[in-house]
């Protein structure tokens, strides 16, 4: 039996370790964190997060070989393994600021883990870190006194949020690199050995520490860099009324591009692409490679402009005023099947509407909770309401903006009837049946397609 821990309860530790609970029934695996609310929601019937899958798996193993904790210094002592799965947020102060990794949580953890230790100990990269970050970390855990060796070992989570548990169970690869000294290639196995016992070998690739470290920004950075050339190629469609979906379809049937993170949308949201991208912007910078710099950071730019581009579409079709509008806006998560609301696009476009004096009012079927509390003291001006029907009642518009498959099966006629006049629908997923919405009478405009108007340009613009 090993003892694993995981240092961070959150949509990584929480999730992965349950899954590795259940596949590795030898193993006890405790996950601490120092959020009291977060350990308890887990000790709990009601997770933390919302995961699909995640309930039952949690409910399977929990209390058997996993435990969730707030003793952080008990369990360091008492493992050999340590997965860390702490938050690695963007720095928002002093050198660095607005790009840099915020590395302040995982060294407090290093430090934290020498502190306690009495036994040597791998010590696991879990959560994003900068190339190189490893080096760092040898450098406190190994500077004790205690005559005591950590081997440190990068194991990037690629797992996407909504899909996390299909994601950890049959994961396309799983990536683990150490030193090639006889000491870190020991630890490198006792860690694939763990994956071992649930992945295929074949799919469990090792490299050397700095290729595993930058493998995880470059394949954040090139999935959202296929959103962000397909969102720039859809500005181009709304002008010229080729279809984006059309455009996706004929480019990604060649093999060599392929069809997946090709949907046009309102923009990517999630915790990871945008700060992991200025993470690799700022590496950039610091290495000395300006032009790569600006490359990637071009990704990011383009997403916001695409945010802003979607309001600006709003505005100019509702006569370029929304001041005291109901507009009832469809979805607040990142993207489906999940509760987060970390950089949400439509929180984005719910701010933006809010500046312009709109009556939001923000549907979602498991993400208002953290919408209310990201929204901060805007959250006074929004009315949260789950019923998407009751959100549209006497709206002037509707926005689509996560991609929830509920949405796409409302219905439309009543939801018509009991709006003001003209209607008008957003669709910031292309989810919708645009050409049905247009027949029963609303004024459709959909990412990267020609909008569908009862009007014409011509109309009189209303005093
Ligand atoms: P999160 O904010 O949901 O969870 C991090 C947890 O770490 C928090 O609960 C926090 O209280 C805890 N923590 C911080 N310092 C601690 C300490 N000293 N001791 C104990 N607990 C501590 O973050 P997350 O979304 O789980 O992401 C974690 C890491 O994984 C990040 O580096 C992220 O980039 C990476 N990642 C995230 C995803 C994702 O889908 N969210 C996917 C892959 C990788
Ligand atoms: C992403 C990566 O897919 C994971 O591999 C990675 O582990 C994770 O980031 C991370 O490091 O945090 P996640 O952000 O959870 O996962 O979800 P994605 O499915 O990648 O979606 C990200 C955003 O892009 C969402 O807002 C989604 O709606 C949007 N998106 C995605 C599009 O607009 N178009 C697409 O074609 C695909």
């Amino acid at each position: 039996m090993t003892n694993i821990v995981c240092i961070g309860a959150g949509y990584v530790g929480g999730p992965t370790m349950a899954v590795m609970a259940q596949n590795c029934p030898h193993h006890r695996i405790v996950v601490v964190d120092i959020n009291e609310a977060r350990i308890a929601a887990w000790q709990s019937d009601h997770l933390p997060i919302y995961e699909p899958g995640l309930d039952e798996i949690v409910r399977a193993v929990r209390g058997k070989n996993l435990v969730f904790s707030t003793e952080v210094d008990r369990h360091i002592a008492e493992a050999d393994i340590i997965f860390v799965s702490v938050n690695t947020p963007t720095k928002m102060f002093g050198q660095g600021a607005g790009r840099a990794a915020d590395l302040q949580y995982w060294e407090k953890t290093a430090r934290q883990i020498v502190r306690n230790a009495t036994t040597p100990k791998i010590v696991v990269e879990k959560s994003t870190l900068p190339v190189r970050t490893a080096e760092a970390m040898e450098h406190i855990l190994n500077s004790n006194d205690k005559g005591l060796y950590f081997d440190v070992v990068s194991n990037p989570e690629f797992l996407a949020e909504g899909t996390a548990i299909r994601d950890m169970q049959a994961p396309d690869r799983v990536l683990v690199g150490a030193h090639t000294t006889p000491s870190g290639r020991k630890a490198l196995e006792a860690v694939v050995e763990i994956y071992a016992n649930w992945v295929p070998r074949e799919r469990i690739i090792t490299t050397n520490l700095w290729s595993s470290e930058l493998s995880k920004l470059t394949a954040n950075a090139f999935l959202a860099q296929r959103i962000s050339s397909i969102n720039a190629i859809s500005a181009l469609c709304e002008q010229t009324e080729a279809d984006v979906t059309e455009v996706a379809h004929a480019i990604g049937m060649d093999s060599r591009i392929g069809p997946k993170f090709l949907r046009a949308s309102v923009g990517f949201g999630g915790s990871c692409f945008q700060k992991d991208i200025l993470n690799l912007v700022y590496l950039c910078e610091y290495y000395g490679l300006p032009e790569v710099a600006h490359y990637w950071e071009q990704v990011v730019r383009m997403n916001e402009y695409q945010e802003a581009r979607f309001v600006s579409n709003m505005l100019s079709a509702m006569f370029n005023t929304v001041a005291g509008k109901r507009i009832a806006l469809l979805g607040a998560a990142f993207k489906a099947h999940t509760s987060d609301t970390r950089e949400s696009p439509a929180l984005a476009v719910c701010r933006a509407l809010l500046d312009e004096r709109a009556a939001v009012v923000l549907s979602d079927p498991h993400a208002l909770d953290n919408a209310r509390a990201d929204l901060g003291d805007q959250a006074a001006q929004v009315i949260f309401e789950p019923d998407p029907y009751a959100a549209a009642d006497g709206a002037y518009a509707i926005a689509v903006l996560t991609e929830w498959p509920q949405f796409a099966s409302l219905d439309y006629e009543a939801i018509f009837r009991s709006m003001v006049k003209p209607a008008f629908i957003f669709d910031g997923r292309d989810i919708l049946d645009h050409q049905g919405l247009f027949d029963i009478g609303f004024n459709v405009y959909a990412i990267g397609k020609p909008s569908l108007v009862h009007f014409n340009s011509s109309t009189p613009r209303p005093s």
